[in-house]
């Protein structure tokens, strides 16, 4: 079944065609939903522009292209379609769907192949309402870069977003037939991690001399204490803490005991957090002091303040892999995927491990990308540049070393630098630092490629056969993802850096090496905007500290629970239903609560930030989940209460109300198509509200139950079965659980 507006946008063009030839063909024929409902359903808005272009008047225009379309004709697919349109202002065409083709679309619909009972939220849903998928031609590999959080450090509301609206947009793609690798972008890999496992160390120190369990909060409070007290406190604190430290290392100078330690240690971040905290504090602390600790297994005198450094270093240097340092850094992953995988689950996302693609995938790759970088991209602007032919129209990049790091500056044809600094210098993209370490973009331009890259349909010629190798070896059978549209849902303050990293891929040629065979890739940052408190400033627990998501999520469980009670109170001894039991409660609440929480991010148009309410997400009127999900679960009662089954029943669209709503739930795939272009979960949102709303209409004016005839009843009931289907099918699509109580 293919929407109504996607069976006008057919007709208009073949119209648009026959009326103009020529200047007809690729026209968009722009149909929206009408601007005032009293005069159809849709419109088409081409008249106008089109007019400009061929130098005619518009309203003639509309006339030619009705006159095309052949409204009324018998002979005319348009005519079971559309009631004859109107020309309406300066040419809009007003289109009014008929009621025929309404019912008999509606009456089309296949019963749900699992019945209405609850089913998880799998990637596919298995009632799809009849809905097509595209045409095969359509159809693209889409890569989704979303969640992406980072190991040993709480996933904060940021990440909380990515997840959510990436997760939708997923599912979104793959239920109109595209293929969808989600890509979890986990930082795994840099400085932070000396950090880390110098904490497992201490951990493991402590427990030797048998410190209690919070051993790293109450040194964390000690160091508070010594800092605030003044300079030379702080030095004897720092001090003490050097010797112990020192006496460690010398009593087990090769790390017998540590290697026993992380055979045994249970990866859990809880314990991991407070530790990284911990060896990050210290060293901030002993930057203003001249204290050093002695290596003498490598011999190295190595600063205080910078223990963790060294400690990267020899993670950096490679060596065995059971070295101590690669097993610790494993242990740290292990246990913040774990961590990501408890949250994963309890939000209903579709992520799992083997999505992880993490910054270290792509570690051996980046020699390879600068060496490519070097030799694609000019060292100078101007004429050279123009020699290459790796550069884009509308950029030009231009790589060359700058203070000893290696840079890449991004121009407009012109030779105009196309990012600047604050202070007006050019701004480079930096791919790797002056003391050889690898950056965040450089990691970027490698995960690009292997999402792009792909043997057969769009192999990208590289000059680096190193990178040629590295890559190679990610994916030996296909090189590569493949992705013809790959996406990056991350937050609004990366803006700059994917501006600059689409810029450099344009100019190396990496998006048009398949062509024409294979279409452009299309990169696209898919941002948001930030969480917010009610006092407008970045969402914050109220001990100021930024908020843990298990706690925010346990917090939106226990008022959902709240307000499933006092649902529960009013219904009363309502006709026919039990009351709920505890259990069933439990789930309420869970299901409730959770989508609560995604609802009210989803709702929002992405691009904006918006203001955290835990009032407004769990009110049971306006555009919330709760309103939803109780607009489901109150249709599913109605089948409670004695409804026989109406799959095969005609449906009857007399009253305004039932039209309002058949004509709704037809629009459902349409609706799917703008969130596909736009990524907007919120369009998909906006929709359900409506349908609810014109469920809600359809309700108080025509009597389900108590119909005047049988013919009514059952026609009435159906076209309620296909309303709650659809619910529930864009609630699946966003990862909501639709509930049969509530
Ligand atoms: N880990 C990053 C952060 O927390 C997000 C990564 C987004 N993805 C990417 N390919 N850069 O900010």
């Amino acid at each position: 079944m293919k929407s109504p507006a996607e069976l006008l946008n057919n007709l208009f063009a073949e119209a648009l065609r026959a009326a103009f030839g020529e200047a007809g063909r690729d026209v968009d024929p722009l149909i929206r939903p009408a601007t005032d409902p009293r005069f159809g359903d849709y419109q088409s808005n081409v008249a106008m522009g089109l007019a400009r272009t061929l130098g005619r008047r518009p309203r003639d225009i509309a006339q030619a292209l009705i006159d095309a379309l052949g409204v009324g004709r018998a002979d005319a697919r348009v005519s079971y379609l559309i009631e004859p349109p109107e020309i309406a202002g300066p040419g809009f065409i007003n289109l009014r769907l008929r009621r025929e083709f309404l019912e008999a679309a509606l009456s089309s619909v296949p019963p749900a192949p699992g019945g209405a009972e609850d089913v998880d939220l799998a990637e596919l849903p298995a009632d799809r309402l009849g809905i097509e998928p595209v045409d095969e031609s359509l159809r693209r590999t889409v890569v989704i870069d979303y969640s992406s959080p980072n190991v040993a450090k709480e996933m904060h509301v940021g990440h909380l977003r990515s997840t959510i609206i990436g997760d939708t947009i997923a599912r979104v793609l793959a239920f109109e037939g595209h293929r969808v690798v989600r890509q979890n972008h986990l930082g795994d890999w840099g400085t932070q991690f000396g950090m880390v496992i110098l904490g497992m160390w201490h951990l493991c120190k402590a427990e030797r001399r048998g410190e209690p369990e919070d051993w790293s909060e109450r040194r964390l409070s000690e160091l508070a204490a010594a800092r605030s007290a003044g300079g030379d406190a702080l030095r004897a604190y720092l001090t003490r803490l050097r010797d112990e430290h020192q006496a460690e290392l010398d009593r087990d100078p090769a790390g017998v005991e540590f290697a026993a330690f992380l055979r045994s240690f249970a990866p859990r971040l809880v314990r991991l957090l407070p530790a990284y905290q911990f060896v990050n504090a210290v060293e901030s602390a002993a930057e203003d002091f001249d204290l050093t600790v002695v290596d003498r297994q490598n011999n190295k005198q190595v600063k205080f303040s910078a223990v963790s450094n060294h400690v990267v270093a020899m993670l950096q240097r490679g060596g065995s892999a059971d070295d101590q340092e690669r097993q610790a850094w494993q242990l740290a992953i292990r246990a913040s995927l774990e961590a990501c995988g408890a949250i994963y689950r309890r939000l209903c996302v579709l992520l799992t491990e083997g999505d992880v693609r993490g910054e270290s995938f792509f570690h051996d790759m980046l020699p390879g990308i600068v060496e490519e970088l070097r030799l694609s991209l000019p060292a100078r602007g101007a004429d050279e540049a123009a020699a290459t032919g790796s550069t884009g129209e509308w950029v030009r990049a231009v790589c060359r070393d700058d203070g000893g790091a290696v840079c890449v500056f991004l121009e407009t044809p012109d030779g105009t630098p196309r990012f600047k600094g604050p202070d007006g210098e050019p701004l480079p993209l930096i791919v790797r630092k002056s003391d050889g370490a690898y950056l965040y973009a450089t990691t970027d331009l490698a995960a690009a490629l292997y999402r792009m890259s792909d043997n057969r349909r769009r192999p990208i010629p590289l000059r680096s056969a190193s990178l040629r190798a590295a890559l190679a070896a990610r994916d030996p059978h296909h090189g590569g993802l493949g992705g013809d549209r790959v996406l990056y849902v991350v937050g609004m303050p990366q803006k700059l850096h994917f501006e600059m990293l689409f810029a450099t891929i344009e100019a190396l040629g990496w998006t048009r090496a398949g062509e024409p065979a294979a279409p452009r890739v299309r990169l696209e940052h898919v941002a948001f905007g930030s969480v917010l408190g009610e006092d407008r400033k970045p969402y914050r627990a109220r001990s100021g500290e930024s908020v843990r998501l298990k706690d925010l999520l346990d917090e939106a469980v226990a008022r959902a629970r709240r307000l499933v009670e006092e649902n529960d109170a009013r219904r009363g001894d309502d006709a026919g239903q039990a009351p709920l039991s505890d259990a069933e409660k439990d789930a309420i609440a869970e299901a409730v609560g959770i989508g609560s929480v995604k609802y009210a991010d989803l709702c929002q148009n992405r691009g904006s930030d918006y203001v955290f309410s835990w009032d407004k997400m769990l009110a049971m009127q306006g555009n919330t989940a709760p309103y939803l999900m109780y607009a489901h679960a109150r249709i599913r009662s109605i089948f409670r209460k004695g409804a026989a089954t109406c799959d095969d029943a005609p449906i009857v669209l007399e009253h305004a109300a039932e039209r309002a709503l058949g004509m709704r739930i037809l629009q459902f795939g349409e609706t799917l198509s703008a969130v596909s272009t736009t990524l907007l979960p919120n369009l998909l949102c906006d929709y359900l509200y409506e349908l609810a709303g014109a469920f809600m209409a359809f309700y108080e004016n025509c009597p389900v139950l108590r119909a005047p005839d049988e013919e009514t009843r059952v026609a009435r009931l159906r076209l309620c079965d296909l309303a709650a289907r659809t619910l529930k099918l864009g609630l699946g699509l966003l990862g909501i659980r639709a509930l049969q109580r509530m």
